[in-house]
């Protein structure tokens, strides 16, 4: 079987023109930027200090609903360790730092008053970052929305949060705009209204579904929709905010991430492709597909019908075009199957509107010159599926569908579960083949700008808490001072990657 491995990674690499040489940050353009990130309720810490109030991570992790019963209170206390942390991003040759902003810190009530000491921190990090060469890339909201706007009108399901969001927005153009140029409005939108409304794996946790993870009562059927529609209005309403009163002088740029897999057919059927397709439309195009042509996809609307609400014309027009780039995030592949019989059997599922099963097993090895969609078999590597060719495939469906769109990798990179072993010989594999493959993307014309390890930090992870670890570092969860060890992959993205070599 390993035999077979080494064969097929020989023939598809050979038809893409991959070498088993070592991948290094000379391969890319100057101007492309390698770095890590984060996120702030999963690193800061620090919860009940300095004014800041809950968000609905807080929330939901101390009523008991994260796997392993964590929560973020203390979590990597980068809050008060952000100096040691820098000091380790310049150890790891890092060149940009992919940080969120905690709304509930910056303006506890979600709205009105700024707290001059969340105003405090976030210089403090973004000047230690620059006074060591590292470039911010700052997200502005990575799911911690404040507790306080979600109790008075339900958040994302509200369109008074597109005036909230715009307002928060404004403070950190104004505050932090001089000396932050990347701007992303939202992570994953396309997973928080999946798992926040649909399955209620996030905060607030709401679903009818019965996929559902204990959830308190939602309407999972119209709920994702909802949610969806006032996130898209509200990263319009934020990217107009910017353009009209900050590009000008502070010449940034601001755009939004998506989550998403590769998908490829689980057999070359008509019926299986189409149901990737459809898979894309409704992962995918349900955000992209505003963004770039100013309405959803024909056959999301068509499943969802009354039950997704319409774009006005204005609405549309300001939805279109208004990010100048897309944040990637993207970890596996996986195949998809047509399933008709979802849209019946799971009436109070999101997921039956889609008509698809998704399965992480591909059912064979196909020959490359097959079909375009290769059909990769997954290296199981304790937790994540690495098929490293999917970040070709994904970045090749999104330029053909997209008409190459800028693009950041802000997130990629091996999860293991309950192991966060130093020698962690497997993430450097994961690392540089799926770097590798970006790197064949990019000469094939893929546009994208930089790419970001998930994580810097092992950290409290959304879902599971601290039972799996991402990082580039581990964190010693029991010390007194939360001190950090690199691990195999810290060393190696300081040297083979950044500096083209071991050491001696
Ligand atoms: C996506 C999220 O943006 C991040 O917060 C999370 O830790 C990683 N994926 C891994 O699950």
């Amino acid at each position: 079987r390993e035999l077979c491995w080494t064969l097929l990674i020989l023939v598809v690499g050979a038809r893409d023109g991959i070498t088993a040489e070592a991948i290094s940050r000379e391969d890319f353009p100057p101007e492309f930027v390698f770095g890590s990130g984060s996120s702030a309720y999963q690193v800061e810490g620090a919860a009940f200090d300095d004014g800041r109030t809950p968000s609905v991570w807080d929330t939901f992790a101390h009523s008991g609903r994260v796997l392993d019963k964590s929560n973020g209170d203390i979590a990597c206390d980068q809050y008060h360790k952000y100096k040691e942390d820098v000091k380790l991003m310049v150890d790891t040759g890092l060149e940009a730092y992919r940080f969120s902003i905690s709304w509930p810190r910056l303006i506890p009530n979600g709205r009105g008053l700024v707290n001059p000491k969340g105003l405090q921190y976030y210089n403090s990090l973004i000047n230690e970052l620059l006074d060591n060469g590292i470039q911010p890339h700052v997200t502005l909201f990575h799911y911690d929305l404040p507790q306080a706007l979600e109790d008075e009108y339900q958040g994302w399901l509200s369109p008074k949060i597109v005036k909230d969001f715009t307002a928060y927005a404004d403070v950190c153009f104004k505050e932090f705009g001089d000396r932050v140029s990347h701007w992303t409005t939202l992570n994953e939108p396309n997973v928080l209204t999946l798992g926040a409304y649909d399955i209620g794996f996030f905060p607030p946790g709401r679903c009818s579904s019965p996929f559902g993870f204990n959830c308190t009562e939602g309407n999972s059927t119209v709920e994702p929709y909802i949610a969806a529609h006032n996130i898209l209005l509200a990263h319009a309403s934020v990217a107009r905010l910017y353009k009209k009163k900050y590009l000008a002088k502070q010449k940034g740029i601001i755009g939004i991430n998506i989550f998403a897999y590769f998908l490829v057919p689980f057999t070359n059927t008509i019926e299986d492709t189409r149901a990737t397709q459809r898979a894309n439309d409704f992962y995918i195009g349900w955000f992209m597909d505003p963004l770039m042509f100013g309405d959803y996809p024909e056959i999301v609307k068509k499943n969802a019908g009354s039950r997704i609400p319409s774009f006005t014309p204005s609405q549309s027009r300001q939805v279109q075009g208004s990010a100048d780039f897309f944040g990637l995030n993207h970890y596996t592949t996986f195949y998809v199957k047509d399933d008709p019989d979802s849209l019946n059997n799971n009436p109070r599922d999101f997921r039956g509107d889609m008509a698809i099963k998704l399965t992480a097993k591909a059912d064979r090895v196909s020959k490359a010159e097959e079909s375009p969609n290769v059909v990769y078999e997954a290296k199981l590597s304790s937790g994540t599926d690495a098929i490293p060719p999917g970040m070709q495939g994904v970045l090749q469906y999104l330029k053909q569908t997209y008409d190459n769109p800028p693009i950041y990798i802000h997130e990629n990179g091996q999860m293991a579960f309950h192991n966060a072993s130093l020698n962690d010989m497997s993430r450097v594999k994961y690392l540089e083949d799926y770097i590798q493959s970006l790197l064949q993307a990019v000469r094939n014309g893929s546009d994208v700008r930089g790419y970001f390890s998930w994580s810097f930090l092992d950290a409290f992870e959304l879902f599971d808490g601290y039972q799996s670890s991402f990082g580039l570092y581990y964190v010693d969860f029991n010390s007194p001072d939360l001190k950090r060890y690199p691990k195999l992959s810290a060393h190696w993205f300081m040297d083979p990657l950044m500096f083209g070599d071991y050491p001696e």
